[in-house]
């Protein structure tokens, strides 16, 4: 992570990204009532990136903003509505089922609850193993020693093995969820806020197994958070979300430096560790984010921002160009 002489998404590269999401979208059709016709929830509304090799992607955003969405698109838990995602180069979309299969097992997940995510009645031995019994042809005692090289990756111990779920700390058990998405090699994890059911405590050390797990593993990961301090200790891109699309995306040397976009500096300006960062004005965040099954017209966030003009409520900035990274903001001037 955070290496500058590795890549980043707006240098060109000539390695196939472990991901690469095109217009990526989705929408959900809800109910509103009985005798009302169904709406459409556009929570994924066009989202576009790519991910190289040891490379950490942060997702940042609001509460509702179509981070998890964007998680269950790229773990292929469910399918797009539209737009395209390459897993290392192959299109999810035209795979047969056994291709399917196999990239599953290139991305796997991390979810925020630990507590949830493990099951109660499966010892942890059992919860590595399954994974491996299914998708591999290891022996049992191939499978055993890679079960307990991982466990002592995450910091557990052999005999923690024959416990169950709710014998562990809720950092314990993250550890174990991280094990378990780590036990088949993948090229990818997506992890939606892993640290922020934790104790604040515990949260730099989830952190830095996470770092220390790509260091060793090579794999990429994305890393889903609304903590910006999380974000800067992990990312090498930035990605900020705003109503189900990227308003600011790229280095986050770039974004942290800069921030361009007025979401992104609110979301800067609301974390107290980054305020010196921000050398530019406060912008304080009002309101709560509109509903995306009625999204304002012109810019979604015009509503809220400071500094909108009258053509932030009819037109739609396009993510272009700026200062190396993607915007998309009318307000903010065009340069090198
Ligand atoms: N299965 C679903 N059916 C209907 N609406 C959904 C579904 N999943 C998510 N949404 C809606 O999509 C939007 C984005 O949700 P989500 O991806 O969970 O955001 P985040 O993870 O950033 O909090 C929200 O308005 C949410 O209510
Ligand atoms: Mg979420």
């Amino acid at each position: 992570m955070a290496d500058p002489a590795t890549q980043t998404a707006t240098t060109a590269t000539t390695t196939t990204p472990l991901l690469q999401a095109e217009n990526l979208t989705r929408h959900y059709r809800v109910s509103q009532g009985l005798f009302k016709p169904k709406a459409t929830v556009k929570a994924l509304a066009g989202v576009s990136f790519s991910l190289q090799p040891r490379q950490t992607l942060a997702v940042v955003g609001e509460s509702g903003c179509g981070k998890s969405t964007l998680a269950r698109q790229l773990t292929l838990i469910e399918p797009p509505t539209s737009g395209r995602l390459l897993l290392g180069g192959v299109d999810a979309a035209g795979a047969s089922k056994s291709a399917l299969k196999a990239l599953r097992q290139q991305v796997q997940m991390v979810f925020q609850n630990p507590f949830a995510s493990l099951n109660p009645r499966a010892s942890i031995e059992a919860t590595l193993n399954e994974p491996l019994l299914i998708n591999t042809a290891l022996t049992q005692a191939e499978r055993r020693e890679r079960i307990e090289a991982l466990l002592a990756k995450v910091g557990l111990r052999s005999e923690h093995l024959r416990r169950y779920p709710h014998m562990f700390s809720g950092g314990q058990r993250q550890r174990i969820a991280i094990a378990r998405a780590m036990i088949l090699s993948p090229a990818v994890v997506v992890a939606d806020e892993p640290v922020s059911a934790l104790d604040v405590s515990i949260q730099a050390q989830i952190l830095n197994l996470f770092m220390d797990l790509q260091a060793e593993f090579g794999c990429g990961y994305v890393f889903i958070s609304h903590n910006l301090s999380v974000v800067e200790h992990v990312a090498d891109d930035v990605l900020v979300m705003y109503l189900g699309a990227a308003v600011e995306y790229g280095p986050k040397t770039r974004l942290f430096a800069q921030p361009l976009h007025p979401y992104t500096r609110a979301l800067m300006s609301a974390t107290p560790a980054l305020r010196a960062a921000d050398r530019r004005e406060r912008i304080s965040l009002h309101g709560e984010l509109p509903s995306p099954l009625n999204p304002p017209s012109g810019c979604a966030f015009h509503q809220r921002c400071p500094l909108a003009v009258a053509r932030c409520s009819v037109e739609a900035p396009l993510l272009r160009q700026v200062d190396g990274r993607q915007v998309a903001c009318h307000l903010v001037a065009a340069s090198g």
